[in-house]
């Protein structure tokens, strides 16, 4: 699932910067080799660094929903 869509980062991209120790989303923009551009997606990765491991699978629906209502819009 996407969750940056300038730099084409998804929610995996994002977790496994998070496994390195990351918890600022400005490092994971730095870590991934992009910067932030329109800043939308900084919520959601910020969501993504705290969230525990038993929330993720949870947190992936979430997602897929708040993008579905994003694109119908
Ligand atoms: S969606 Fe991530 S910087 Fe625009």
């Amino acid at each position: 699932m996407y969750v940056c869509l300038c730099n084409a980062l998804t929610t995996s991209d994002v977790r496994k910067v998070k496994s390195s120790g990351v918890c600022e989303p400005i490092q994971v923009y730095k870590i991934l080799g992009c910067s932030m551009q329109c800043g939308k997606c900084l919520e959601t990765i910020d969501e993504i660094l705290q969230e525990k491991e038993s929330q993720s699978s949870q947190k992936d629906i979430d997602y897929q929903k708040r993008f579905s209502v994003q694109v119908q819009a």
